[in-house]
């Protein structure tokens, strides 16, 4: 009986920012599951830490950085211990997210900075330091949302940080395809997170997707499965 993972993973080494998140955490199994080598990327030391002890991953296979992405040096130096660690970088998802409410009158310098820092900036800085150590058969995976750019203003800056996510997968994909390396975000809306719970207590969950759906399209994403698939803005709305 063939008892490998749908997707296996053997020897490929993927780094994901916002490791510890309410999506990043279930993914995390599945990579590890699936047998890759993972790097796991946040601020907090300690919740890697916990993430990894509650995944079972061996020392071989997993490498922590607790690294805050919004600064460009920390991003090199981080990518720079990824390569020295594995010797290269397969596969990069970027998990990182930050949300804030604003109308254009009310949206302060500090959380414009702030949104475009997280939200935007991580994945920039991210992928302008792995990319070169990528080769054929690479893929991106990262985390957009159609909801403030499409459907509900009111939260500019996140808006505009998430717009140039898009674009920037677009223009990415573009760019890679001569070099076979695969870019793609997925658009989730209200994933059933804890802090998504914990932000709107009187919604109705029921319609959301879940975590783990949501870590499933981007093991899909991932596969070989998806290997025509590149510069795609994917929805993953759940029944809302
Ligand atoms: N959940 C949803 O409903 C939803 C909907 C649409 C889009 N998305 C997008 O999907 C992605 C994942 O969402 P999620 O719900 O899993 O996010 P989340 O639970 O808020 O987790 C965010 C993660 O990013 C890390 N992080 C934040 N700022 C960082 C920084 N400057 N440098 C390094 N790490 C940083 C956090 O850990 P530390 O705080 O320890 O650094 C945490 O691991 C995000 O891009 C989000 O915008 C989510």
């Amino acid at each position: 009986m063939n008892d490998a993972p749908a997707h296996d993973l053997t020897d490929k080494v993927v780094l994901v920012t916002g490791a510890t998140g309410g999506i990043g955490r279930v993914l995390t199994p599945m990579l590890v599951a699936a047998r890759a080598k993972v790097v796991l990327v946040s601020r907090q030391h300690d919740r890697l830490e916990d993430l990894a002890a509650s995944v079972g991953v061996p020392d071989t296979h997993c490498l922590l950085k607790d690294t805050d992405l919004r600064d460009p040096a920390q991003a090199r130096e981080m990518v720079a211990d990824v390569i020295t660690c594995f010797g290269g970088i397969d596969v990069v998802v970027n998990l990182i997210g930050n949300w804030a409410p604003g109308k254009v009158a009310d949206t302060s310098d500090e959380v414009w900075a702030e949104q475009l820092g997280s939200n935007l900036y991580t994945v920039f800085h991210v992928l302008r330091e792995a990319v070169p150590h990528m080769t054929e058969g690479g893929v991106i995976v990262n985390a957009g949302n159609a909801e403030p750019v499409e459907g509900k203003g009111g939260q500019l800056a996140y808006a505009v940080a998430k717009g140039g996510v898009h674009t920037l997968t677009r223009s990415l994909a573009l760019e890679l395809k001569p070099r076979g390396i695969r870019v793609n975000a997925i658009l989730p809306r209200n994933v059933d997170t804890p802090g998504n719970r914990a932000l709107q207590p009187d919604a109705d969950p029921s319609g959301w997707p879940s975590a783990e759906e949501v870590a499933q399209v981007i093991m899909l994403l991932i596969s070989p499965g998806a290997g025509v698939v590149s510069g795609a803005l994917v929805p993953v709305r759940g029944k809302s």
